[in-house]
């Protein structure tokens, strides 16, 4: 595996290959690399023909610097769960190569208030500065197909509005979640949870499917009613519980409204913010 921190020596780098008509996938994460992680390069490594993971703590995107400063920063494990796998390239730039110019600029973009609803409403900024280093990162990379995972849903629904309007010639490949046994959604931040928490956590899948079923026959204020209250009663705090239209963002009532419903939660379990969604309907 290659290891590149530096921008212009990973694009001499892919260049080669480019020439030679391959394709390159591109898996950008935050590190503290975990198996659902791995399910992304795993689907480039099939897809594409070279696969570039990129280890960035971008600090754009923390609404709090000791958010920044707490993230896991386990660069050799990553390092060693990477080549294992078989990815060709590591990018790990520093701050200064993502913002020569400084963090201010961001692309600008007609999101049409998407990016301050669900997640966007409890992290104000937080997707100005995912969508401004995810722009930065593939004009550095020039990815054939970027792979994302559907656990964030509202950030890769976001990404692929972006792509759309700034007309980047880029794939986005949504993979499915990947979950712990008990259903629990993986997430760097469940090495925090005490034991019994982590147990505990497996409600949250539980209850998406539950809904799943009941908004067949009930209303959404029903359903979201029931998923907050069942929260409250394990002991979680909840912070919403949303069923919403996959492109537009905004409340769906009810199943026969759209085509494309997701319900999307974020709860708090002691100290640890979790979130995790659950497609209710796709008609293609
Ligand atoms: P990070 O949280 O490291 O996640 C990197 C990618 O892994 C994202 O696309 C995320 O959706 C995916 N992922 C995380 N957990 C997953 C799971 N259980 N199953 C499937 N995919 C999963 O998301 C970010 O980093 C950052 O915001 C980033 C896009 C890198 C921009 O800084």
């Amino acid at each position: 595996m290659k290891v590149f921190k530096e921008a212009q020596e990973l694009q001499a780098y892919l260049g080669g290959y480019k020439e030679k008509g391959k394709e390159i996938g591109y898996v950008p994460t935050l590190g503290a690399l975990h198996e659902g992680h791995m399910s992304l390069v795993r689907k480039s490594k099939k897809r594409s023909d070279i696969t570039v993971v990129s280890i960035f703590v971008n600090p754009t995107q923390f609404n709090e610097k000791s958010d920044l400063a707490k993230y896991p920063r386990t660069y050799e494990a990553d390092a060693k769960m990477l080549k294992e796998e078989g990815c060709e390239v590591l990018f790990y730039p520093s701050v200064e190569t993502v913002y020569p110019d400084g963090m201010e600029h961001g692309p600008e973009l007609d999101l049409k208030g998407m990016d301050s609803l669900l997640e966007g409403a409890f992290r104000p900024g937080h997707f100005d500065g995912v969508l401004q280093v995810v722009e930065r990162l593939l004009r550095l990379v020039q990815p054939d197909q970027l792979y994302m995972g559907q656990k964030d849903f509202q950030q890769f629904t976001l990404i692929g509005h972006m792509i759309r309007q700034l007309q980047i010639p880029t794939e986005l490949v949504v993979c499915p979640i990947k979950r712990e046994s008990h259903g629990l959604a993986m997430s760097s931040r469940n090495v925090r949870l005490r034991p019994q928490e982590r147990q505990d956590a497996a409600i949250i899948y539980k209850t998406l499917n539950y809904v799943h079923r009941k908004f067949k026959k009930d209303d959404a204020k029903a359903c979201e009613a029931y998923a907050m209250n069942r929260f409250r009663k394990a002991g979680f705090r909840p912070e919403y519980f949303r069923i919403v239209d996959g492109i537009s963002l905004l409340d769906v009532k009810h199943f026969t409204q759209s085509d494309y419903i997701v319900a999307c939660t974020a709860v708090w379990i002691g100290e640890v913010r979790l979130i995790d969604n659950k497609i209710l309907k796709k008609v293609n």
